[in-house]
């Protein structure tokens, strides 16, 4: 199996249609797409118009665009993001600490665009930590990363992403480390997360 449909096969059995679910890059959409055919609370990032431009559209066409708050912000403000829409939408359950059921991060560059447009370490764990305590405890909520080591700066991000997931503690967390089955060198990595 690919690591991307592993990682739909992970989040996909936890998602309800009214969990806050978050695409953390959302490139041309297809991870968007994913998450807004199950849930119609998603909160979608990237730097990058390109990427709004193709996920927009590509929500328009399934006609899911309700579903989904695209933000072209980096994720690192992930959490003040949720929280503020959360108060505006008068949600009394936690104004002040909303929960997310799931999220995706799919690193590195936008497919066929500029390569050097790039995730970079700090921020990715910047969202990572943010999430990680937004994520749904005792529900199992989950995370699930694809990490790319092979352009310039890559393996960098994979050491912070893993470096970051060693912190977690084992016995609140679930962890899984999936290697590629190319063998090559610096092939991509999936880190799938469980909060118990
Ligand atoms: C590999 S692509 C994502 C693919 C996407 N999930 C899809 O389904 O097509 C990585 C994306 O991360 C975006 N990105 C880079 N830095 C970012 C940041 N700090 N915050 C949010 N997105 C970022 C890039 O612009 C790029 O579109």
């Amino acid at each position: 199996m690919k690591l991307l449909e592993l990682a739909h096969n992970w989040l996909k059995p936890v998602i309800t249609r009214s969990d806050i679910v978050v695409d953390a890059t959302m490139g041309n959409g297809y991870d968007t797409l994913f998450l807004a055919k199950l849930s119609d609370n998603v909160y979608a990032f990237d730097i990058q118009e390109k990427a709004i431009t193709a996920t927009k559209q590509r929500l328009k066409e399934a006609g899911l665009e309700a579903n989904v708050t695209l933000i072209k912000e980096c994720h690192s403000n992930v959490a003040m993001h949720i929280l503020a829409s959360n108060k505006s939408a008068g949600c009394d359950k936690a104004p002040t600490r909303a929960s997310i059921k799931a999220a995706i991060f799919n690193l590195g560059y936008l497919p066929g665009s500029d390569k050097t447009i790039i995730t970079k370490p700090t921020t990715t764990v910047q969202a990572l930590e943010q999430i990680c305590d937004m994520i749904d405890t005792g529900l199992g909520g989950r995370i699930s990363i694809m990490v790319y080591p092979s352009h310039k700066g890559g393996e960098c991000e994979r050491d912070s992403v893993l470096g970051f997931v060693n912190t977690l503690c084992p016995t609140n967390w679930n962890k899984q480390i999936h290697n590629s089955p190319t063998t090559t060198q610096n092939a991509p990595i999936l880190v799938l997360l469980e909060k118990q």
